[in-house]
């Protein structure tokens, strides 16, 4: 029956993360720095709401677009964190993590052969929906620009079937966040064109140095704003995430959600109330903690002589691999084999991140020293 499955799902592949993964699971002392989320526990609070919530028989299904009470919250921390205004009553739309709200994003915006253009290298999770949807990826090259998609790098992509750019920032796997004049720019580009933006902007509350800007605040008709709890509160097994869109946009993907899920889990929304509410600031302490292991395994990548960009924000760095190595996937092997450390090859994160890997900071810093003293000696004895 295999010669029956839609052609567009046969064509999908596994993500190479998970390529890489299932390749070296098993690998006895490896130390890996290939994770994509926090290492830190949900926090208490958090979690005793959740529990609460299942005491009290808040196990029905809610609103499609999750409760009134969880939308205002939402409304608000993004208004006091971001200054943006979106009203809870229509503009919102709670989904199940920020996958499903890039899912039905693009299942709304998107038609067949409509271009979309993505900052390549990127997080994988964003091609194969666009190729189910019958749409085409464009990958704008950002590697010569510091991991940064300017305004002048998207104009020499731009078509007449471009559909939507997306703009994730801080990026998965680059930790590049585009700046408020970087955004502006962006904005003018598109202002006067038939083109969606779609900003995922997951990892906001993890923006070194610097205020995260959200591109909905200027550009608020045209923008369809994506962010969740999984990394600023640790809750990545909750999968609660957030469409923040313009009434006339946000209608349309409520329909798409409330046929793929109904709605979010009524548990994990009590829980997302507690952390937007009595937990706004929860990822300060873990920022700190993140910001010092950038810091750390900045020096040592510096100190092995390799090409690196200090991340913004996010927990990776994108490491350009000195000129013998071709294969990141064939790299990552060697590293694993000979070093026992696992990262992630670059190519999994587009054609352009070939050449490239990702390092991940989600890890004790006593995880991230050892990792460093043996990346070091690999590269001291195979160079
Ligand atoms: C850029 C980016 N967007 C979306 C997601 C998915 O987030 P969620 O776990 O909330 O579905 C991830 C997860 O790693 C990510 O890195």
């Amino acid at each position: 029956m295999e010669h029956l499955i839609n052609a567009k799902v046969k064509n999908i592949e596994i993500s190479g993360i998970r390529k890489f993964f299932n390749l070296v699971a098993g690998t006895e002392d490896m130390i890996s720095l290939t994770i994509g989320q926090p290492d830190f526990p949900t926090p208490f609070h958090v979690k005793a709401a959740g529990i609460k919530a299942i005491e009290e028989n808040f196990t029905s299904y809610t609103h499609n677009a999750g409760t009134l009470e969880l939308r205002r919250a939402a409304a608000q921390f993004v208004k006091e964190k971001y200054q943006l205004h979106y009203n809870p009553e229509t503009e919102i739309i709670t989904t199940v993590g920020a996958s499903e709200a890039i899912d039905i994003t693009f299942r709304t915006i998107l038609a067949e052969d409509s271009e979309v253009i993505l900052p390549g290298p990127v997080y994988p999770g964003y091609e194969p929906i666009i190729r189910l949807c019958g749409a085409k990826p464009v990958y704008a090259d950002t590697t010569t620009n510091q991991f940064r998609l300017s305004a002048e790098i998207i104009a020499n992509y731009i078509t007449d079937k471009t559909r939507c750019i997306v703009l994730p920032y801080p990026s998965n796997p680059t930790g590049a966040s585009l700046t408020k004049e970087e955004l502006t720019e962006i904005a003018a580009l598109v202002k006067e064109k038939e083109i969606f933006i779609v900003a995922d902007e997951i990892y906001s509350e993890l923006v070194y140095e610097r205020e995260h800007f959200s591109i909905g605040t200027i550009l608020k008709e045209k923008a369809i704003i994506i962010n969740g709890l999984s990394k600023s509160h640790s809750m990545t097994g909750w999968r609660v995430g957030f469409i923040f869109a313009p009434e006339i946009i946000a209608k349309h993907i409520l329909k798409v959600h409330q046929y793929n899920v109904s709605c979010a889990t009524s548990i994990s929304q009590i829980a997302a109330l507690e952390a937007l509410t009595n937990g706004k600031n929860d990822a300060h302490e873990m920022k700190e903690e993140y910001l010092k292991r950038r810091d750390y395994m900045y020096m040592r990548l510096k100190k092995m002589k390799l090409n690196v960009v200090k991340p913004d924000g996010a927990f990776y760095f994108f490491v350009k691999l000195p000129s013998q190595y071709e294969n990141s996937f064939e790299f990552a092997l060697a590293l694993v084999e000979q070093a026992r450390v696992a990262v992630v090859p670059g190519s999994a994160f587009s054609p352009i991140g070939e050449g490239y890997v990702r390092l991940s900071f989600a890890y004790s810093m006593e995880t991230i020293r050892e990792a460093m003293d043996r990346m070091e000696q690999f590269f001291l004895t195979s160079i």
